[in-house]
């Protein structure tokens, strides 16, 4: 009953030319996907090329971050309210990235994701365990946490309006996928947590898998009970393995 979704995240990768290309290559084969939601989130400044090449399709695009402020004197940050005027559907919020590398907290996530949701953008709520902290069997009590915050400002219905992306933080971009059953186990643990606040919101919310997921492990972790699709990093830059997660997904 839940459509899968596969997104791709950019990150900080290529040029003008090199999005045209990506999303021209994405456009030729995404009409074939029929069951599968789409959507890539390239950087800030290839929005308006998504737009323009994806307006009509029926291929979603995102950015990778926003701004918990709604305007004013922000050098740097992009409002939820821009990233609207540009079409976009998604945003991710609280990726390990962000969160390791601008000291982002639970706390600031939790308001962009409220954000985001303001402006009739569907965030896509990023958790995930450290590899120190899976070896000491803190894996629950992280992802709890960073699901927590999100619960507590936006509420089990703000969950309903959005997407989580499970990313256990030592898979991302080392080629370690987790196996099926450990992300199974944990995409598993977070439906339990929103279910005891909502039931129904639990069964329909969409739970992604992220990290090292590729054309050869996509089916098998998507096949799994309750992981909905896939949070896609470095196989995004490719047309032919995105679109080949896609059909993973389809
Ligand atoms: O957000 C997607 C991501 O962090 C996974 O990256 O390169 O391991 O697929 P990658």
């Amino acid at each position: 009953m839940r459509r899968p979704l596969i997104a791709g995240n950019w990150k900080m990768n290529g040029s003008k030319a090199d999005s045209v290309d990506l999303l021209n290559g994405i456009l030729a084969g995404a009409a074939e996907i029929m069951r599968a939601d789409i959507a890539v989130c390239p950087p800030f400044p290839y929005l308006q090329i998504a737009e323009q090449a994806l307006g009509g399709s029926a291929v979603f695009w995102g950015a990778q971050d926003v701004s918990n402020e709604t305007s004013g004197a922000f050098t740097g940050q992009v409002s939820a309210q821009m990233l609207a005027d540009f079409g976009c559907h998604f945003v991710i919020v609280g990726h390990s990235e962000r969160r390791l590398f601008n000291a982002e907290s639970d706390d600031l996530v939790a308001r962009k994701y409220a954000q985001a949701m303001a402006h009739g953008l569907t965030p896509i709520l990023c958790v995930g365990e450290t590899l120190e902290e899976r070896e000491g069997g803190q894996t629950e009590a992280v992802v709890a946490r960073q699901l927590d915050a999100v619960l507590q400002t936006s509420g089990v219905d703000g969950i309903a309006k959005g997407v989580i992306a499970y990313e256990p933080v030592w898979a991302i971009g080392t080629g370690v996928t987790a196996t099926p059953a450990q992300a199974q186990d944990v995409h598993a643990f977070l439906r339990g947590r929103i279910a005891a606040q909502g039931q129904d919101v639990a069964t329909r919310v969409r739970i992604l898998y992220g990290g090292s997921m590729k054309p050869d492990n996509a089916q098998e972790l998507i096949g799994q009970a309750d992981i909905d699709g896939g949070l896609i990093g470095g196989a995004a830059l490719k047309a032919a393995d995105f679109l080949a997660i896609c059909r993973a997904g389809d």
